[in-house]
């Protein structure tokens, strides 16, 4: 485990193959003291029989980033457009989404939409699903500033658009406010999306999957300008992605979703260095590592998450875990308190015992095969593949057939170390309760 920061070391390429952010993580960033600006708890939701999101519950803080990361099909997005209120009718939600004290599920279009925007932006995969293309950059900015104030005039909402593209590194703002989007590319699309985003102020930003359809050149410009959106607004910023490294670079905070659900949550250095839950072992060992100078196997977590419609019984990683025990099927894990604080939450009954190993050691629980050396980072699920109820079957890495060993748990089981004796699974009631 590395305890002193060294640059030279801990900056690289993030995330695998497709973004070129420079990151370090070994410099823990504390948590956010500002206030909660947003409280979800056990947020629910389903679409008939599909239980795409299962209790979710987090906070975010003024000022702070949190990182919302998983397989394709976790409710990643779900959870947000809950959130935003932008789910079909046909969606079933319960639980609380409360913004700076105030209930916001079960409210009102009408007061929705005094929300979005003004208090709560979002910032969508695509720019061309926020931008309209038949008016100007510009003009679209006015218009978000004006609708929000409507005592702003034009000529000092035209200011302040010009002043937002400056901020989010528009070239030339003064004059490329007068083009159509389909004038720029699309990294200067995704930053007029952010400037439109910033308008008003927020004082949440939801960015979903914000630089996955941009060329990996432009994306550390258009992280760079979230940034600067969150520094000039001092909005909590909630970043989902697929791309560990981008949650490395940016992040205080992570959130790791698995079958519509929270497995783990803690700081960023955390559940890097120190994760907790298997599937987060699973996640970080699948990916290269340019941070350190000894070859290090790969270690591709071997088949798929389970159908949202027919969940295993119990842990809903179980059938690819390598921890796998018989208690593991008895009932579902809820978060418990990890390393003896209340700010690193795992969802596993043998979360206790991974406790004291760091991540390197924590490795070896995943058996290395011989498609592991040079496995790409985006061979995994995570980049886009499809989601479980599109592709039950699907194979999760390097394009391999599925193995007859994630039919068979046990095969994987590994000693962890200190032992796995189920008497020293604390049992998770006592500790779940608190908001993760
Ligand atoms: N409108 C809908 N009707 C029915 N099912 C839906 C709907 N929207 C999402 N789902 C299902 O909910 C589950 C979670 O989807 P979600 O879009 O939140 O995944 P995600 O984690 O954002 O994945 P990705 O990384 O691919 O964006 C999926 O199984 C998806 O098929
Ligand atoms: S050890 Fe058991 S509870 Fe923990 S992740 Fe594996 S299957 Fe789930
Ligand atoms: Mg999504």
């Amino acid at each position: 485990m590395r305890s002193t920061k060294d640059n030279s070391k801990d900056s690289g390429t993030a995330g695998g193959t497709d973004t070129e952010v420079e990151f370090e993580v070994a410099e823990p960033r504390p948590a956010s003291a500002g206030e909660v600006l947003l409280r979800v708890e056990n947020l629910d939701v389903s679409f008939g029989t599909v239980h795409a999101v299962r209790g979710v519950s987090y906070e975010v803080r003024r000022g702070e980033t949190l990182g919302i990361v998983g397989e394709s099909g976790s409710g990643k997005s779900v959870t947000s457009m809950a959130v935003m209120g932008l789910l079909p009718k046909n969606a079933k939600i319960t639980g609380s989404v409360r913004f700076q004290g105030d209930e916001l599920l079960g409210t009102s279009d009408k007061v929705m939409s005094a929300v979005r925007g003004k208090k709560v932006a979002m910032i969508f995969q695509d720019p061309m699903t926020s931008l309209d293309p038949v008016f100007k950059v510009g003009a679209q900015i006015v218009e978000t500033l004006r609708v929000h104030d409507k005592s702003m005039s034009r000529q000092a909402a035209r200011a302040r658009a010009l002043e937002l593209l400056n901020i989010v590194g528009i070239p030339n703002a003064e004059a490329r406010i007068d083009n159509f989007p389909h004038e720029f590319s699309g990294g200067m699309r995704q930053r007029v999306v952010i400037a439109i985003a910033m308008a008003n102020n927020p004082d949440v930003i939801i960015a979903d999957e914000p630089t996955t359809a941009l060329d990996v050149t432009v994306q550390a410009t258009v992280l760079e300008a979230m940034k600067a959106a969150q520094r000039e607004t001092g909005a909590a910023l909630i970043l989902i992605t697929h791309d560990l490294g981008i949650i490395a670079g940016v992040a205080e905070r992570v959130l790791v979703m698995y079958a519509g659900k929270a497995v783990e949550i803690g700081s960023v250095d955390d559940v890097f260095y120190r994760p907790r839950m298997p599937y987060t072992v699973g996640l970080l060992n699948s990916l290269p590592r340019l941070d350190v100078d000894e070859k290090v196997r790969l270690t591709p977590i071997i088949g798929t998450p389970p159908s949202l419609q027919h969940l295993p019984a119990g842990c809903p990683f179980s059938p690819r875990c390598p921890l796998h025990k018989p208690e593991c099927s008895a009932a579902e894990p809820d978060l418990v308190q990890v390393d003896g604080h209340d700010k690193h939450w795992a969802a596993c009954i043998r979360a206790h015992e991974l406790e004291g190993q760091d991540r390197y050691e924590a490795g070896e629980i995943f058996e290395t095969t011989s498609i592991d050396d040079g496995l790409p980072a985006d061979a995994l699920l995570l980049s886009g593949a499809t989601g479980p109820d599109d592709e039950p079957d699907a194979v999760t890495a390097a394009g391999s057939a599925p193995s007859s060993e994630a039919a068979d748990p046990g095969r994987h089981s590994a000693d962890v170390g200190r032992g796995s004796d189920s008497s020293q699974i604390r049992p998770s009631g006592d500790e779940a309760g608190g908001m993760p």
